[in-house]
């Protein structure tokens, strides 16, 4: 019994001469990412936590807690600066987060900003004639003042496209007219519609922004021709790809690059009909300078490979490639499962070695893509958080604490990873 009484007795001893060195250092000596890695939230849960334990009045048994807050790694590279020999490296951002930490990590990495969600025609154009430049204006202006590239997204979409398009002069919808002088008078309408809203948007931005989405997913190989069967395309036929891409031209001139955005354009099926679009719009002489291809991947597919092959097809037709919308999901598509609170380790590995597969691969083949934007900067603001279902993702290469994380190392300096 004594015995085990002394034992306790200098256990204790040890770990209370522990606990007071340890709270003597400061920062920690054993943690990894340095202080000032708390996200806000996780800030406020131990501002909470210290204010509940003091309600108790337990506050003096445990340490008080170092306040922190995020900051941003300034002594890594430049993810911009370290393919300035290839292509320029964008993200896309909400105008609120053009300052704050958000900001800074852009002005380090990236090169060129592209508008999430603030260039979308129902941003911009909520109302016939009613245009709304602030949040677009905001984002310009950011990007000006840091020196970075701008890509315009997007003139047209079926998606965040306001209704008042497609109702006649009466405010029915155009779609339930059955008459066929009504649907002709309609269709001329809508693409009236159509060119002001892209010649006044153009006029406006065809000094700081050289690269446009003309149009978004247009393609959809499920449905009829081919054709995505949105209210644009059942209205108007392909003439309303034919105007934007004129319009858009006509009001920007010469140096601006127009480009036909999608998603899965690496797929045989997908791929081909898009080319066969582009070939037959530039048969006509529509203005058309390249493919967006979007590249919302995820760990598990698709192949780099096939990535290539479709970027190589669209070159041999003279198109430019961009990749617009770069993230890689943690999760493959029909897996709707949820890592919780930790993403393990080995996840994000394995998502490291993909990412340097595709930027090995886009190295490689030099002149292949002309810009490489992905959809967001660091994991505290992903689109992926919420679809197809609301969980825990990670597919940037800055985590929720705008710290880099492996496949930031893996496609800027693999020697530094672990
Ligand atoms: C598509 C669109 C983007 C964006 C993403 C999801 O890829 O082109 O504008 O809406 O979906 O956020």
């Amino acid at each position: 019994m004594q015995i085990k009484k002394g034992i306790a007795m200098v256990v204790c001893l040890i770990l209370l001469l522990a606990s007071a060195a340890c709270s003597g250092s400061g920062s920690g000596g054993n943690n990894v990412r340095s202080s000032g890695n708390a996200s806000p939230i996780e800030s406020a849960a131990s501002e909470n936590a210290t204010a509940q334990s003091s309600d108790n009045g337990k506050q003096e048994s445990a340490p008080a807690e170092e306040k922190t807050s995020p900051s941003v790694q300034m002594d890594i590279p430049s993810l911009a600066e370290a393919y300035k020999d290839y292509f320029p490296i964008g993200a896309a951002i909400e105008p609120n987060q053009s300052s704050g930490l958000t900001a800074d990590l852009l002005k380090k990495q990236v090169n060129m900003l592209v508008a999430e969600n603030a260039m979308k025609p129902a941003s911009i154009q909520p109302t016939e004639g009613d245009f709304h430049w602030e949040q677009a204006d905001e984002i310009v202006n950011f990007a000006k003042e840091s020196g970075m590239a701008l890509r315009f997204h997007t003139l047209v979409w079926h998606n965040q496209t306001p209704d008042w398009f497609f109702q006649d002069a009466e405010g029915k919808p155009m779609a339930d007219e059955t008459d066929p002088k009504k649907r002709e008078a309609n269709k001329k309408l809508l693409l009236k519609r159509l060119d002001t809203h892209i010649r006044t948007i153009v006029g406006r931005y065809k000094n700081d922004i050289k690269s446009w989405d003309v149009v978004n997913e247009v393609v959809e190989p499920a449905d009829p021709d081919g054709m995505r069967n949105s209210l644009w395309y059942r209205l108007t036929g392909t003439d309303y790809i034919e105007t934007a891409f004129r319009a858009a031209r006509e009001a920007g001139g010469p140096d601006i690059k127009l480009y036909m955005n999608d998603y899965s354009t690496d797929d045989p099926t997908k791929r081909d009909r898009l080319y066969e679009l582009a070939k037959g719009m530039l048969d006509k002489g529509v203005p058309i300078d390249g493919i967006g291809h979007q590249t919302h991947i995820s760990i598990e597919g698709p192949p780099v490979d096939a990535i290539i092959a479709s970027m190589k097809k669209f070159k041999e037709l003279g198109l430019d490639n961009l990749i617009t919308e770069l993230d890689m999901s943690l999760y493959a598509w029909n897996d709707r499962s949820d890592y919780g609170a930790e993403v393990p380790e080995d996840v994000l590995e394995r998502q490291a070695d993909r990412y340097r597969e595709l930027f090995d691969a886009l190295k490689a083949n030099k002149g292949l893509v002309s810009g490489v934007v992905f959809w967001g900067i660091s994991d505290d603001h992903t689109w992926l958080s919420t679809f197809p279902v609301t969980r825990t993702e990670a597919p940037l290469l800055f985590d929720k604490n705008y710290q880099a994380k492996p496949a930031f190392w893996a496609v800027v300096d693999p020697s530094k990873r672990n």
